[in-house]
């Protein structure tokens, strides 16, 4: 069934487009040929335009001054953004400078090279563990919540240096929050009830600052905790912001990754063997993945003044959504942009964002599905599809929330 381009237009402020990856991305083709800023008024939300090309969507971000991140960061039903209900939650993707500048610096020392080596070997343990992990399945799992789901949460709870018994609670409630709309993770049903979720974060939080003040450790919770802005240190309800913003970015979006990752690997039994034979491919295969999935599906930036975007006269107080998926699949930056291809050199993909805001776990990131597919794929004698694999419905974060497969895992790696 073609798809006219108001439908499309539609389909980003809809979860369940998100789970027909055939039909978004055909309604995201026509937009960026037809109407690549394109005005949506959907049901239930604010007018926004869509933008869909890539250049559009690196010319918004670049410009910090002309499109905030405030008063709405990311695409929420209107009644949600009358009551404000976010308020209270101020992370650094809802910020702009001053502020935001001064922010992120308190956590960006945790994601430099340097911090990022150190957690590197952690990041392989944790990897060979999750693959044993599998390897005691019994030849049969739901990869996508038996492994890919934890093995990122635990990587962010070891940077962030929280005990491993508290694993099961983070995972949780960050499912709970970008699973918001999604029935069979949303609490509720789906009902939307993010508020909810972000006070159980907070309680968690709040204590967890408490014991970092009371005795500072060596982990990114207690930088946090004991950050000081202008001499102060920083309030309870940013010090809770900035704890659950590095504990919900950097799960969903890396464990959907790796689940369409694989899944993806699957679908192109030639480039998962061009991978196995030549593993120094990985850096740029995880890249594909990481381009291919686009777990990140929008946020948005609202103009500061009256402006003119792809010939379209866009008002001061308009807002922008800038997808993501539809950007790394734009036929003017990728060759070839529908073909999986672990090899894709040069690949300038939009996944992780662009300019001031740039995904600040964007290298550990990489790490992380570089290592679990350079411990997984030489221990596989064999993986194929054991049933549907089933997305997530949002318009936020996600990707595959499901992704059965049989194979067979040697249980130690060969070397
Ligand atoms: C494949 C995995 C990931 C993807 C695709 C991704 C994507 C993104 C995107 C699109 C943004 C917004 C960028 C913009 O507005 O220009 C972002 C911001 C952010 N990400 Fe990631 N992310 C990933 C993993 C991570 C990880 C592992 C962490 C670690 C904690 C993380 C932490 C953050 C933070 C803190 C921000 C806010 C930065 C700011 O507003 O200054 N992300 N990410």
């Amino acid at each position: 069934m073609t798809v006219t381009i108001e439908q499309a237009g539609l389909m980003l402020a809809d979860p369940l487009s998100y789970t027909d990856e055939e039909r978004l991305h055909q309604g995201l083709a026509l937009l960026r040929r037809e109407a690549p800023v394109h005005f949506v008024q959907a049901p239930g939300f604010q007018p926004f335009y869509a933008v869909t090309r890539q250049v559009h969507v690196r010319e918004v971000e670049a410009d910090g001054a002309l499109w905030l991140s405030e008063p709405r960061p990311a695409l929420a039903p209107a009644a949600s953004e009358r009551a404000k209900t976010g308020s209270r939650v101020r992370t650094l993707v809802n910020m702009d400078d001053p502020d935001h500048r001064v922010i992120r610096a308190i956590g960006a020392d945790w994601f430099r090279p340097k911090a990022m080596r150190m957690l590197e070997s952690r990041v392989r343990e944790l990897a060979r563990e999750y693959v044993d992990r599998m390897a005691g399945l019994g030849g049969e799992c739901d990869f996508a919540t038996d492994v890919a789901v934890h093995y990122p949460l635990s990587v962010i709870l070891s940077l962030l240096g929280l005990p491993e018994s508290d694993y099961p609670r983070m995972l949780q409630l960050t499912r709970e929050l970008f699973g918001a709309q999604d029935a069979e993770l949303g609490r509720d049903g789906g009902k939307d009830n993010r508020m909810a979720v972000l006070l159980d974060f907070f309680a968690y939080f709040q204590e967890l600052t408490a014991a970092r003040r009371a005795r500072p450790t060596d982990d990114l919770a207690s930088a946090i905790a004991n950050a000081l802005v202008d001499g102060q240190p920083l309030n309870d309800v940013e010090t809770m912001s900035y704890y659950v913003i590095i504990a919900t970015a950097g799960h969903d979006t890396t464990s959907s990754t790796i689940a369409g990752g694989l899944q993806a690997l699957l679908q192109n039994p030639g480039e998962m063997a061009r991978l196995r034979e030549d593993p120094a491919l990985m850096p740029a295969a995880a890249d594909e993945m990481i381009r291919w999935v686009t777990p990140v599906k929008e946020f948005m930036r609202t103009a500061s003044a009256d402006t003119v975007l792809g010939g379209v006269p866009i008002a001061k107080g308009e807002s922008v959504l800038l997808s993501y998926p539809s950007a790394n699949r734009d036929e003017d930056v990728f060759a070839d942009p529908f073909t999986f291809d672990v090899g894709r050199d040069p690949n300038r993909h939009l996944a992780f964002g662009f300019g001031a805001h740039y995904c600040l776990g964007a290298a550990l990131a990489r790490i992380e599905i570089r290592a679990l597919f350079a411990e997984l794929l030489p221990r596989l004698e064999s993986i194929e599809p054991a049933g549907f694999p089933e997305w997530t419905a949002t318009t936020f974060v996600g990707g595959l929330k499901h992704l059965p497969v049989r194979y067979k895992l040697r249980a130690d790696k060969q070397r």
